[in-house]
């Protein structure tokens, strides 16, 4: 099984989005024997909640459930346990690069190398925005998520 974490700052808003929409693709695809998929908050703030209700929210209007999800912060053992460790921004990439070692360095990525749209490299936090936000979460996660699918395909 490839193992991928989604991680952001809070965990209730990008990478619950990111964890839900590639999971309804995996499930869609007929590859969630294959591939497991979580996600981890770099930040304890939110640990043990569900989604915040506007992502919620927007990911339903999309027809996807982030209701399962729980608030998680990363942990050392993930930097071993998982094969794809996917950050929605840059701070997200140092804090993570900074509390693991070197070795797992090449797991750590920007989510959205796999996007199409080079120019773009990191979601951006809708958490004090408003609804459009969330829709542009939802956009740039979908669109990643496409090119992550096509990449784990290839190695399957
Ligand atoms: P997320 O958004 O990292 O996409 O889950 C945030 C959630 C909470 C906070 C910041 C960003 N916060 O400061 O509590």
């Amino acid at each position: 099984m490839v193992k991928i974490l989604f991680v952001c700052l809070g965990n209730i808003c990008r990478s619950p989005t990111a964890h839900g929409v590639f999971e309804k693709m995996v499930a869609d695809a007929n590859l969630a024997a294959q591939i497991g998929i979580e996600s981890a908050g770099t930040a304890a703030y939110h640990v043990g909640e569900s989604p915040d209700i506007r992502a919620c929210q927007a990911a339903s209007d999309r027809g996807y459930d982030l209701s399962h999800i729980r608030a998680r912060q990363v942990m050392a053992a993930d930097f071993k346990n998982f094969d794809y460790i996917l950050a929605m921004d840059h701070a997200n990439v140092q804090n993570l690069r900074r509390n693991s070692d070197t070795a797992y360095h090449g797991k750590i990525e920007l989510f959205l190398q796999y996007g199409s749209q080079c120019d773009i490299t990191e979601v951006p936090d809708p958490y004090y925005g408003g609804k459009k936000g969330f829709q542009q979460v939802l956009d740039l996660v979908e669109d990643a998520a496409e090119g992550l699918l096509t990449q784990l395909r290839s190695q399957l």
